[in-house]
């Protein structure tokens, strides 16, 4: 079984330190060498900021729905109660499969899907919000993973580029691309193409300039926009006499 698939109990080794025991020597800092003054150990510090920063990470929970409840899913915290800002598990449904995992709430959607999932087709340029690279679908609606919160997700089906094709059948967006020659480089290409599914069903105007629109959101550094354009407006061309599902990278539903 993969193991990204299979309910984990640890997390990646890089993330060992978040679970490092609170009450390890360790992580006590020798308040004459660290904030010497103030009268703060590391620990305090961290509790302090954590119990200030805390609200506004989780919000309306009861709206948003994502830090608390599901006791199956967060080792039976009853509804309502804040759980974090230690790991917790969760399922993330993605590209139709089930992934099992443990994640501190901090944690982005496009770290868990790169991280945690092992899904590195989505990729990092600015982690800002700024290049559109870290482009998903999340219930059929293009976000920016990068800016969500792994855990905001929890409940809806996420799609990846992984998930475009089917089988060996590249998705008519992903057959336009390759048609077109609209990449050079590649690192925007993910971002790109989920941009340009997710349009399909958006409504934007019938110009290539409506499509530069509708895509500015997308950085691409090769300037392989003439191409991209080019490509979508193929797809967009035939998408009336395609079936919609020829172009839905995949019913909500799960596929396993
Ligand atoms: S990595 Fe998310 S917008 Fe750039
Ligand atoms: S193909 Fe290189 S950044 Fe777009």
């Amino acid at each position: 079984m993969d193991e990204s698939t299979a309910p984990p109990d640890g997390l990646p080794a890089d993330r060992a330190e978040s679970t490092s025991d609170p009450e390890s020597p360790a992580d006590v800092v020798d308040p004459t060498t660290h904030g010497a003054g103030i009268g703060l150990d590391r620990r305090t510090f961290i509790a302090t900021g954590i119990a200030a920063g805390l609200p506004y990470v989780v919000g309306d929970h009861r709206k948003w729905g994502s830090l608390t409840g599901g006791a199956e899913h967060f080792g039976g915290a009853p509804e309502g109660t804040t759980v974090g800002p230690a790991a917790v598990p969760i399922e993330l449904v993605i590209n139709g499969a089930s992934h099992y995992m443990r994640l501190e709430p901090r944690v982005t959607l496009l770290d868990a899907l790169r991280d945690y999932a092992g899904l590195t087709g989505t990729k990092k340029g600015c982690d800002q919000g700024q290049c559109g690279a870290c482009t998903v679908h999340v219930g059929g609606v293009r976000v920016l993973s990068c800016l969500t919160l792994a855990m905001s997700v929890r409940g809806k089906p996420v799609t990846t580029v992984e998930g475009l094709a089917r089988g060996n059948t590249l998705h008519p967006m992903q057959q336009a691309f390759v048609d077109h020659d609209a990449l050079q480089c590649g690192y925007c290409t993910p971002g790109q193409l989920m941009s340009a599914v997710a349009l399909l069903h958006e409504p934007c105007g019938p110009a290539d300039a409506d499509v530069q629109e509708c895509l500015s959101g997308n950085i691409c550094r090769c300037g392989a926009y003439p191409n991209i354009v080019a490509a979508v407006q193929e797809v967009r061309r035939n998408h009336s006499s395609m079936h919609s599902a020829a172009i839905s990278p995949l019913a909500p539903s799960r596929r396993s």
